[in-house]
């Protein structure tokens, strides 16, 4: 492998979700499953001279201290003693931000995977997995990818098998965005606990695409979808819009963006165009099975 490389850092969905209740630390507790998707940020290392790490981002607004892939370099550095070779790490930034893909967690992800790779630091999947739980709650998932079923604030993982490949639709109203902690705080206890999971978890079991159809024509599919932001409110009428044209959208996450799992190529480049004359930015993506793309340059 060369000195110099990239990585993938996907985006997710997710394909339930039910908020159980709120937790003494503040976090809620959760099941939740969720799909890695093809939609990628790219995390580029390459040497420079001198030691440590530095940091630019193709979004300016992200280039900050604050931003995730920063923190993920600065936590690693920490685990070790010896002065660290130079490396530069570049974001290139394609995931929607505050979109409830999860993108900052995935590039913290990359980070975590990428630097112990161009330091050869040698720590485990376990230790990389705690120090990604610190991190954020969905970092966890993205060191281990494919289709989870995660607990507790979200970091208590088990892996399922492969959901059947679906073409994924996202859709968001441009400038609309949802502070994670924000929909936390605004959800009303009444909600916790529906919807329950069990009926999404025997779908994917049986890779049953009839159950998995019956599950996404539910009213609710995420408990987190039930609060109503301002900041994303196109987003909210975007997705009813989208129901009471025949689709079947979910909101993936803290939301705003929503979902839409299709089976014939031709009939997401029909739900695509539908999206985009709503007025609303549209993707085309593909849900993965999972895998670490990590590419030389
Ligand atoms: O873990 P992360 O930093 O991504 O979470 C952002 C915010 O979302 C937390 O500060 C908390 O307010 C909320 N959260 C929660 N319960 C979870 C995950 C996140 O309340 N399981």
């Amino acid at each position: 492998m060369s000195k110099n490389f990239f990585l993938q850092a996907p985006a997710k969905i997710n394909l339930g979700l039910c908020v159980k209740g709120r937790r003494h630390d503040g976090y809620h507790e959760l099941e939740t499953v969720m799909q890695q998707i093809s939609l990628s940020d790219v995390l580029l290392f390459s040497s420079r001279p001198g030691r440590g790490w530095s940091f630019s981002c193709s979004d300016k607004l992200l280039a900050g201290p604050d931003n995730l892939v920063c923190k993920a370099a600065k936590l690693l550095a920490d685990e070790v003693s010896h002065p660290l070779e130079g490396v530069h790490l570049t974001l290139f930034k394609r995931i929607p931000v505050q979109a409830g893909l999860g993108g900052g967690s995935s590039d913290a992800a990359a980070a975590l995977v990428g630097l112990n790779h161009y330091w050869q630091l040698g720590l485990s999947r376990e230790r990389l997995l705690f120090l990604g739980e610190q991190l954020g709650s969905d970092v966890p998932f993205f060191l281990v990818g494919g289709t989870v079923l995660a607990r507790g604030r979200g970091e208590v993982l088990r892996s399922l098998s492969a959901i059947p490949f679906y073409w994924v639709i996202l859709a968001l109203v441009p400038g609309d965005i949802a502070s994670t902690a924000e929909v936390y705080g605004s959800l009303s206890p009444g909600e916790y606990g529906n919807p329950s999971l069990e009926t999404l978890l025997r779908a994917l079991e049986a890779k049953c695409r009839g159950g998995l159809k019956r599950w996404f024509a539910r009213e609710k599919t995420n408990t987190l979808a039930t609060v109503r932001l301002a900041e994303a409110k196109g987003s909210l009428e975007l997705a009813q819009t989208l129901r009471s044209q025949g689709f079947s959208p979910a909101q993936s996450g803290s939301g705003p963006t929503h979902f839409l799992l299709i089976e014939q190529y031709g009939d997401a480049l029909t739900a695509l165009k539908a999206v985009e004359e709503l007025g609303a930015r549209a993707y085309l993506c593909w849900t993965m099975k999972g895998s670490e793309g990590m590419e030389d340059v």
